[in-house]
């Protein structure tokens, strides 16, 4: 029995010194001194040693566990330093790498040209205002003199929705002349709204894509005529552009304005010698305009004796092409980051 005893000291305490995890540590301690440990057995075996060998025997198996117990602690805090010092190593931080510097958001080129128009309407004396996307046959086409033969009404240029709860007739709205519409039938002239916003065509090449903005304006007031609307143009473009360009009206038609023009400016790139953007002739198309139709002002209750108007729609894509100098409409819907980095401005923002 003492030669047991002696025997389970030495392996134990060598067990001990091997173990190089405190989980194994546990398995050590429970394999000597569980309930069915190593320790436990022999002690049991105590009672039938003669009687005068047991206190002996008693006392090496007490010092055999003191000594067994403290060899585990010191083991465990060898164990648990060196488990600290790997994890200082493995998880140290070097405080001299860069920074990593993070992806600052930037108004898209779109919504750049947007603000910067809006800003400039505004301080011309023009609020804006905003309409659905969803809109009615008659607000998008039939309040505005468009007849319902108009080619604009064909499947091919218009999203037709399902009819709403009313039954009635939905679109997305191909344009933002029917805020012109909402504007008036709300409210009493003189009135002077602009409406920014997505508009919606069944149309999509080079030149051309199924969404795209615009901006719509509206003057109604007494006795508004022709050369007020060239005036105000002529402003709007210098500001816009920031510089002063030749601006030519061109004889046009709409339904909802009469007479109708189609506003044409030198070209910014060429200053009117001819380019491919221009396509040789010095000028870019930039917006349609007009004085609004006695219809039109007819179908919302105002009075075309007292009152008169203007109206204009501009392209948002078109200006924002023209003024930063981006040559393909679809660069502005492909999501391309390094353009849109490019060009973002606003950081932060
Ligand atoms: N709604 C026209 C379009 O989308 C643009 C337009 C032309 C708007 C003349 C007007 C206007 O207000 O007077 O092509």
């Amino acid at each position: 029995m003492r030669k047991q005893l002696e025997n389970l000291q030495s392996q134990a305490l060598e067990e001990v010194e091997r173990a190089s995890s405190a989980h194994e540590l546990e398995e050590i301690r429970v394999k000597i001194l569980g309930k069915k440990g190593m320790l436990t057995h022999l002690l049991r075996g105590l009672k039938d040693v003669a009687d005068a060998e047991r206190p002996e025997l008693g006392t090496i198996a007490n010092v055999l566990k003191e000594t067994f117990n403290a060899a585990l602690a010191a083991r465990m805090q060898v164990l648990q330093h060196q488990e600290m010092q790997d994890r200082l190593a493995s998880e140290r931080i070097d405080v001299s790498l860069p920074g990593r510097v993070p992806h600052g958001g930037g108004l898209h080129p779109v919504r750049q040209a947007l603000t910067e128009m809006i800003e400039i309407f505004l301080q011309m004396g023009f609020p804006a205002m905003s309409g659905p996307e969803v809109e009615s046959d008659w607000h998008n086409f039939g309040a505005l003199n468009i007849p319902p033969d108009h080619p604009a009404r064909e499947m091919h240029d218009t999203f037709y929705l399902h009819p709403g709860r009313d039954g009635k007739q939905r679109v997305l709205r191909t344009h933002t002349s029917p805020v012109q519409i909402r504007v008036m039938e709300s409210q009493k002239p003189p009135i002077r709204v602009i409406a920014p916003g997505k508009v919606y065509r069944c149309d999509s090449d080079l030149t051309h894509t199924p969404m795209f903005h615009q901006v719509e304006g509206l003057l109604v007031d007494r006795d508004v005529h022709f050369g007020q609307l060239m005036g105000f143009i002529e402003t709007f473009l210098r500001r816009f552009f920031e510089r002063q360009l030749p601006v030519r009206f061109r004889p046009s038609f709409f339904p909802f304005t009469e007479p109708s023009t189609e506003v044409d400016m030198g070209c910014l790139f060429c200053e009117g010698s001819g380019c491919r953007i221009c396509k040789g002739s010095g000028w870019i198309e930039i917006l349609g305009a007009g004085l609004v139709h006695p219809n039109v002002l007819g179908n919302v209750g105002i009075d075309k004796e007292m009152y008169s108007g203007f109206a204009f729609g501009v392209g948002v894509e078109r200006m924002a092409m023209l003024k930063y100098g981006i040559g393909d409409l679809r660069t502005f819907y492909e999501n391309d980051v390094r353009f849109l980095a490019h060009h973002a401005r606003g950081r932060g923002v």
